[in-house]
């Protein structure tokens, strides 16, 4: 069966991406520096899987060691590039290090991708290149307008979705899919994969399950004044199991059908939009577990309101986010109580 090599895949979204992979028979090998993740998250997909992928712990943006990799496993097929820094607030503080990795990173792979003539890449981009969309662009599809990134880390997407359009656009040989996910929550049901955020948790979710399990004494909203039904910024929440089946479907479509554009964009969410208080509602309903919360200020950088048209990624891919919210949230609070020992 081919082999596809997953970057980042002991990362959050890789993890549960190589899950789905192995699960449709493709053979994995990961390459991943647990910069931000553990060589542990192996033991969990070997649980799920019932086989290991191969590993190999390097850093995407160190030549030598990618080129290693790929004379090792010359049955690669494809790319599904996952490794990169991703944390707004971090990109802030530290540009160059956001700069010299996710677009170094990159650069290196299409160098290497090129050299042994692999020449499918799936590249994980996010909605976060949108900005916040004018009200007649909501939900947002792919003609949306790119807006100016309002981080560094933002930047990075921007500026890497263009090396892959300039590199396709000088070797033909390259085929591209740029995926644009929206929010990414949840944990695989059997609670042996999730996200395991550093530190103070930036996103909602890991920060409402932390205070579901007492680690945080209550959830701080930021904002209720903004112009949305509740006050509170609405986001699209794709289930991290239906985003990683469609890496799946995006690596199929790629070996398998031959009248496609040689770089394709899809968005990756649900197509519709939830507040943050009726994430806290939802939370409490599907847990019974009451959320404690305050209003406070905005958060800097946020925007009001962007959900998806995957209108597109249903149709051209054959794939939709389909699972209930509450299924979802559930999910998260099995994985916290599981990290937890609760
Ligand atoms: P993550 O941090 O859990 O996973 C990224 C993985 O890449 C980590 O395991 C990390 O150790 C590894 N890594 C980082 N730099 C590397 C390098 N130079 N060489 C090798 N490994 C490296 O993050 P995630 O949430 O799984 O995100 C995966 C991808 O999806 C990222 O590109 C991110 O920007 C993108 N994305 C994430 C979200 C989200 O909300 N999680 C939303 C949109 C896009
Ligand atoms: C969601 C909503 C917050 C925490 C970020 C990145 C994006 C992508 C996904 C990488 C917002 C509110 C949050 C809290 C809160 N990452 N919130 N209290 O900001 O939509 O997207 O993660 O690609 O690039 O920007 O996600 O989960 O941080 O916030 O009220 O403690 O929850 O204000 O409205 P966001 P988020």
């Amino acid at each position: 069966m081919a082999r596809i090599l997953v970057t980042g895949g002991t990362g959050y979204i890789g993890s549960h991406t190589t899950v789905e992979l192995m699960q449709q028979g493709y053979d994995v090998t990961i390459v991943d520096n647990l910069s931000n993740s553990s060589v542990d998250v192996l033991e969990g997909i070997e649980a799920i899987v019932g086989r290991r992928p191969e590993f190999a712990n390097i850093d995407c943006g160190n030549f030598v060691d990618l080129d290693a990799v790929f004379r090792t496993y010359p049955d690669i097929v494809g790319v599904i590039h996952f490794a990169a820094s991703k944390a707004v607030g971090e990109s802030v503080e530290k540009p160059l290090l956001y700069y010299r990795n996710n677009l170094g990173s990159l650069v290196t792979l299409l160098e290497v991708m090129r050299a042994h003539s692999v020449a499918n890449l799936v590249f994980s981009s996010s909605c976060t290149v949108y900005g916040q969309p004018d009200a007649d662009h909501l939900p947002v599809d792919e003609t949306a307008p790119i807006q100016k990134a309002l981080s560094p880390y933002g930047n990075t997407k921007q500026i890497n979705e263009e090396i892959i359009c300039d590199e396709a656009h000088a070797d033909a040989h390259l085929h591209a899919t740029i995926l644009r996910y929206f929010n990414p929550i949840g944990a695989h049901p059997s609670a042996l994969i999730g996200e395991l955020p550093n530190g103070v948790p930036q996103n909602l979710l890991p920060f409402v399950t932390q205070t579901a399990a007492g680690l945080r004494p209550q959830l701080k909203v930021f904002g209720d004044d903004y112009n949305t039904p509740d006050g509170s910024c609405i986001r699209d929440y794709i289930y991290v199991v239906d985003l990683a089946k469609a890496h799946v479907k995006a690596i199929d479509r790629m070996l398998h059908v031959a009248d496609r554009d040689q770089v394709e964009v899809f968005n990756l969410g649900t197509g519709r939009g939830l507040s943050v208080l009726e994430i806290i509602r939802g939370f409490e309903a599907a847990t019974g577990v009451k959320i404690p919360y305050t209003i406070v200020g905005r958060r800097e950088g946020d925007i009001e309101q962007v959900w998806a048209a995957p209108k597109k990624a249903n149709e051209v891919l054959g794939w939709k986010a389909d699972t209930p919210i509450a299924d979802v949230l559930l999910s998260a609070w099995k994985w916290e109580k599981h990290i937890r020992n609760l």
